[in-house]
């Protein structure tokens, strides 16, 4: 995340360690940790060759691979500026001017230069505008920076709960709530999609752009199927057929497909709660 004296990133010091309980410690230059399946990957806006390798020999841990590389490198080339979805303005940070909301993407999924997040974000929008749908609770399974979360609360949501695995993710995401004054109607919570037992009963929208595993898993839980309308992605076509036949027959309603490159979106109904 950005902290003063940084107001942008320039370019991004990457370490990643092989153990996820490093203690806590901070430094001027630390953007923030991810810890993913026991390692911990530590971001800087300077190198801290010395710094991690101190972190090493305190904690007994090694080094798995180190990089440094351009922000818009990190963002697959991409340089992120301001765009527009759904007549809805998203800028960073750093860039001045008018805005519907603003984000710190920091090094976390969901700066909306993805095709999904643009897709998901329009289709959220569409729902929020659709008198019919009535969508006054949201369920984000994966907020990444939570800009899905920010933009069903822009739009009148009253309660969202947004939820991703990743602690660097949930501190992006409460701080971008934040940013945005809507941090009263976005419950963010730490939680694996994986172990965690997940409620959605309740909730008229359910956005979950995540990846095929996950998303197999999801679809195959009977207590995943109790919310209202469903946005899923993170899939390609070339998945599709495989998804499709694991959706709990009979009970779903097909309510719209769309899709950007190769990633599909799709938006489906639960019979039992929308009819
Ligand atoms: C593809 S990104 C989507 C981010 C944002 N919602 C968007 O649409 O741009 C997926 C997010 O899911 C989170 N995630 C991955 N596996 C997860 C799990 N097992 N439990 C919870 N969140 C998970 C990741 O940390 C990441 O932030």
């Amino acid at each position: 995340m950005l902290r003063p004296p940084y107001q942008s990133y320039d370019r991004l010091y990457v370490y990643h360690l092989d153990k996820a309980d490093i203690l806590a410690f901070d430094d001027p230059d630390l953007i923030g940790i991810w810890i993913e399946d026991e390692t911990a990957v530590l971001f800087f806006h300077r190198a801290k060759d010395s710094l991690v390798a101190e972190l090493c020999a305190r904690h007994g841990c090694n080094l798995i691979y180190q990089a440094d590389l351009d922000y818009c490198d990190w963002e697959a080339g991409l340089f992120i500026s301001s765009f527009t979805v759904g007549g809805v303005t998203v800028s960073p940070v750093w860039e001045k001017g008018r805005a519907d909301i603003r984000l710190d993407p920091s090094v976390i999924f969901g700066s909306g230069f993805h095709p999904t997040t643009r897709v998901c974000l329009e289709t959220v929008i569409h729902y929020m505008q659709t008198p019919e749908a009535a969508i006054k609770t949201m369920l984000d399974l994966g907020t990444g920076t939570g800009l899905l979360s920010i933009a069903a609360a822009r739009f009148g949501a009253e309660k969202i709960t947004a939820v991703d695995n990743n602690p660097l993710a949930c501190a992006v995401a409460r701080a971008n709530c934040r940013l945005n004054q809507v941090n009263e109607q976005v419950d963010i919570r730490e939680m694996d999609l994986r172990k965690d037992k997940l409620h959605t009963s309740g909730y008229n929208l359910i956005v979950a752009n995540l990846y095929r595993g996950l998303l197999e898993q999801l679809i195959q839980t009977p207590s995943f199927w109790e919310g209202g309308i469903y946005i899923l992605s993170g899939f390609l076509q070339s998945m599709e057929a495989d998804l499709l036949a694991e959706l709990p027959a009979g009970q779903i309603r097909f309510l719209d497909r769309k899709q950007s490159d190769r990633w599909c979106i799709w938006v489906l109904g639960n019979r039992k709660v929308i009819g």
